[in-house]
């Protein structure tokens, strides 16, 4: 028998729970028997310390700012790879061989048109509905149009998986240009992934834009960087709802739901309007600092902290470097950057954010260098969401490919009233 740990109760029982450690030896308790053997529950909200699954997709060890794919560091794989094969990492599990990326590649670029129907459901948006209530919708939508598939549930999420990745950043560009009401652009699939993207977001039937493949490289890093992040907001929600058994455009629809919030996606989004909000204040970095540290303010700096890192996080480092060639290359000076740069410096010294251990995260960076290549702040987590969908798919298949896998439902304590009597309507 392996370690375990022992628990002790007010009644005075005590009882043993195994102790479970991963392979790069994390510990925890295993608490799955705890109440069937005691009437217990555990209570952790925020479930900030527990642990949902067990997983072979991602590890991240917050303390040291590591992040690994399939036990792949990230800063190999943004140097080394490309966002399709990542994608192939991680959803699969392992490095696809040549022929196995060439076809992978092959199928995502043949399945990138929506089916012409499917184009009517943006008439029924507003001009400024939110992207990510339109990529939600038309995701969740998409399941209408395969919903009586043929074939094994392999098969069956082979194929969708193939027609999510493929036609996401169609459905994004298209929600772009029904916002700014433009004809949409049909996909050209002699492009790679997000020169396509970028294509169908800013070409014209006039004018056929001319793509940097620098640009599409950088946004290709972009993507890669926000592959997956192991059981976060958005992921656990995809698991959740996989749960149930429900299809995969429902799960992935419910994911993207969950990543709009400012506390997670929505993060890019707020770190720009915050650092438009300090430009236009005059530019007074510390002003800010101070706000966000007032416990009764509701200001935080945004981009800023992280449930999991406590160290840096690995992919702001990457972004960082990359900010600063975009912009050079562009010839764009952007005075954000320069705010940023000076509330980074700011806060890494200031007493209050070294104590909370609070460094800048993945989205601090990334907006500056989704405005350089003229994406719309509302439009930012809509890129976070291209670049997560392959964690949520891989994790969606980890859940579903486990054996004696159960609908994911948690217990509470109840706080409410107790045998509170009914007292009718006229008498209230
Ligand atoms: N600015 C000022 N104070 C902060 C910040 C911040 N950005 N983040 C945390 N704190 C303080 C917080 O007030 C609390 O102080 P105290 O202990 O005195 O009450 C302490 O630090 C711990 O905060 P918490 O909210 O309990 O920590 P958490 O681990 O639950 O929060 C977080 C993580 C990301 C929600 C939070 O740091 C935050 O709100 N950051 C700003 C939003 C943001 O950038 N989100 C993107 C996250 S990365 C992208 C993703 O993976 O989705």
């Amino acid at each position: 028998m392996g370690d375990t740990a022992e628990l002790k109760l007010p009644e005075g029982q005590s009882i043993q729970l195994p102790v479970i450690t991963g392979t790069e030896k994390e510990r925890a308790i295993d608490i799955a028997k705890l109440r069937t053997q005691t009437g217990y529950i555990t209570i952790d909200p925020g479930f900030g310390n527990t642990g949902s699954c067990n997983s072979k997709i991602t590890f991240i060890d917050g303390d040291k700012g590591i992040l690994h794919y399939r036990g792949i560091p990230i800063e190999t794989i943004a140097e080394k790879s490309n966002f399709l094969e990542t994608a192939y990492l991680l959803i699969y599990g392992e490095l696809p061989s040549a022929s196995e990326l060439h076809r992978f590649v092959n199928d995502i670029t043949h399945h990138t048109m929506l089916h012409e129907e499917a184009k009517r459901l943006y008439d029924g948006f507003p001009k400024d509905a939110h992207p990510m209530a339109v990529l939600s919708s038309v995701v969740a939508a998409l399941s209408t149009f395969y919903q009586d598939e043929e074939g094994s549930p392999e098969e069956v999420f082979q194929n969708n998986c193939i027609r999510l990745l493929a036609k996401l950043p169609t459905i994004a560009a298209w929600a772009y240009k029904k916002s700014v009401g433009q004809p949409f652009i049909y996909p050209d699939n002699n492009r790679s992934y997000t020169e396509n993207f970028l294509y169908m977001m800013f070409s014209l039937p006039a004018e056929i834009y001319q793509v940097d493949p620098e640009m599409a490289r950088v946004l290709d890093l972009l993507f890669i960087l926000h592959a997956d992040h192991e059981q976060n907001c958005s992921t656990s929600t995809v698991r959740m709802v996989r749960s149930s058994g429900t299809n995969i455009f429902a799960c992935i629809a419910a994911g993207i739901c969950a990543l709009w919030g400012p506390l997670h996606g929505g993060a890019n989004q707020a770190v720009l309007e915050m650092l438009e909000l300090i430009r236009q204040d005059g530019g007074n970095v510390q002003k800010y600092i101070e706000l966000a540290k007032k416990k009764d303010s509701d200001f935080r700096l945004m981009g800023f902290g992280h449930r999991v890192y406590k160290n840096f996080d690995p992919r702001c480092k990457i972004i960082k470097q990359w900010c600063d060639k975009v912009l050079n290359k562009m010839q764009v000076s952007d005075p954000l950057l320069d705010i940023a740069k000076q509330l980074e410096e700011a806060a890494l010294k200031d007493a209050y954010f070294v104590d909370k251990k609070l460094y800048p995260n993945v989205d601090f960076y990334s907006g500056i260098i989704y405005k350089a290549m003229g994406i719309p702040v509302e439009a930012f987590t809509v890129m976070f969401a291209l670049g997560r969908l392959p964690g949520w798919l891989a994790h969606a298949k980890e859940f579903s490919d486990e054996e004696g896998n159960k609908l994911n439902r948690p217990r509470q304590i109840y706080t409410g009233p107790v045998n509170a009597p009914y007292v009718p309507v006229d008498k209230r």
